[in-house]
């Protein structure tokens, strides 16, 4: 029998019932589940709606359907609408009708956001430790590649040289603000909505501050209404694991390239590698075009579930029973995605020879104008006659490192033997040295900051 079949006289229909129950999903959440209603529990019997010995008795009741779902041996009926109708079925069955007394005051409304945000708090710690997982690794790849030169793209086109190094610890600082990011959703989803009822509020007088301390909360919600459907915390956490995501994508994409035979800057572990049950040269990088893959999914989920809030009336509506789905997705797919990403930047081979023989002298274009800058020549006109340059190098088949003083000096008398010490990969990269540049003493300063930033954070 269902928590509320009381005023129907036909059972629901079983197309329903599948339509409507969520326990299939939302059993995950029992000790969420679990924990708060111990927590109300106290809070009812300090408000004298129950006795301490009825509190007693529902609480070890609950300790022990906890039990029965750690260990696995909770047996399900069909009745089991969702994980709060389970519980408390089964509560029943343990404590008989004394458990009927749980309930007073509360609705599933208020309990399932409150559920939500216990779930939700506790799996951004666990992201947060993948993340540093990954941290670790990009620092401790970067820390053996400082001086490794590599070609710098943008618009993939070659740009200018870099050290692996750098390449490596850009996605630090994205990871770096993602951690930010969901630590900082985790402090606004640090509201209790625990005694917003069904949405008009609690008529016994519980004390909801000690109860959100009792569940470790830092505060509770101020507006019952907003209380029972604010699922702000979803849609901010549904975008901090996306943008984890599009950054993994985006990692996934470079190492995809990089593993291409055609740049060969890198080679990932066997163990990491995918064959092809055709061609049997083949090494392909599936994991990291599954994570590049996967950012897509990880983006439905947020547009979806904004689109299931958008227009909603105010209050509970069954609508939001959709965020739970969208939210475990996001965290499963993430929990799939960074034990591998891990592995694979640890295991990286970054081969350093096929590096730096990517390295072609028009790299050095910039290096060159900034050599006629030193001089004195304004930017804009250095630029044009390095373009002229490198035109001439077209026509003559050589490069701006074999081109003849002569030459240069057919196109500009600023041009002087000087202009080839300018034209070293080395050099291009030390000049770089600005905190945050690519110079290999400013990777290492980078690298240290890094390592600072990662014990600030575990403190
Ligand atoms: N399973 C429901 C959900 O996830 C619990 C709340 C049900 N409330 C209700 N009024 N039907 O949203």
């Amino acid at each position: 029998m269902s928590l509320w079949g009381g005023r129907f006289s036909e059972p629901t229909d079983d197309d329903l019932k599948r339509l409507n129950d969520s326990f299939g999903f939302d059993r995950r959440m029992y000790r969420q589940d679990i924990h708060g209603s111990i927590a109300y529990a106290r809070a009812i019997r300090d408000a004298n709606v129950i006795t301490p010995e009825e509190c007693e008795q529902i609480c070890s009741g609950l300790e022990q359907v906890l039990a029965e779902f750690e260990s696995g041996s909770f047996d399900t009926t069909p009745a089991d609408e969702d994980i709060h109708t389970a519980v408390e079925r089964r509560l029943t069955e343990m404590i008989g009708p004394v458990a009927g007394k749980l309930h007073t005051g509360r609705s599933r409304n208020d309990q399932v956001a409150t559920d939500l945000r216990l779930w939700t708090i506790d799996a951004i710690k666990e992201m947060d430790s993948l993340l540093d997982h990954l941290q670790q690794a990009l620092v401790e790849q970067a820390s053996a590649h400082t001086d490794t030169l590599m070609p710098g793209y943008t618009h993939v086109q070659p740009a200018q040289p870099i050290v692996a190094g750098h390449w490596l610890m850009s996605f630090f600082w994205m990871i770096a603000r993602d951690r930010d990011r969901l630590r900082d959703a985790s402090r606004r989803t640090s509201e209790m909505p625990l005694g917003s009822g069904a949405l008009a509020g609690n008529p016994f007088a519980i004390d909801r501050e000690k109860l959100a301390e009792d569940l470790n909360f830092t505060s509770h919600s101020q507006n019952s209404l907003d209380g029972v459907s604010d699922r702000d915390f979803v849609a901010e956490m549904l975008f901090a694991l996306a943008l984890v995501g599009t950054h993994l994508s985006r990692l996934g994409e470079d190492i995809v390239l990089y593993s291409n035979p055609g740049f060969g800057f890198i080679r990932l572990n066997d163990r990491y590698s995918t064959g092809s049950s055709i061609m049997p040269q083949k090494r392909n990088a599936d994991p990291m075009e599954l994570a590049r893959g996967k950012a897509g999914r990880l983006l439905g989920n947020l547009t979806g579930f904004m689109a299931t809030l958008k227009g909603l009336p105010s209050s509970y509506n069954k609508d939001i029973q959709e965020d739970k789905e969208a939210l475990f997705d996001s965290v499963d797919t993430l929990h799939a995605i960074l034990p591998v990403v891990i592995a694979i930047v640890s295991t990286l081979n970054i081969n350093v020879e096929k590096c730096r023989a990517a390295l072609a002298d028009d790299m050095l274009a910039t290096e060159l104008a900034d050599y006629l800058v030193d001089k004195g020549i304004p930017f804009r006109e250095a630029h044009h006659l390095v373009g002229a340059s490198v035109r001439l190098t077209e026509q003559t088949g050589r490069t701006l490192t074999t081109l003849s003083l002569e030459q240069y000096q057919s196109i500009s008398p600023h041009f002087e033997q000087g202009l080839f010490d300018s034209l070293s990969f080395e050099r291009a990269v030390a000049r770089k040295s600005a905190i945050g540049g690519t110079a290999p003493t400013a990777v290492r300063q980078q690298i240290d900051t890094a390592r600072q930033w990662l014990a600030q954070w575990n403190q």
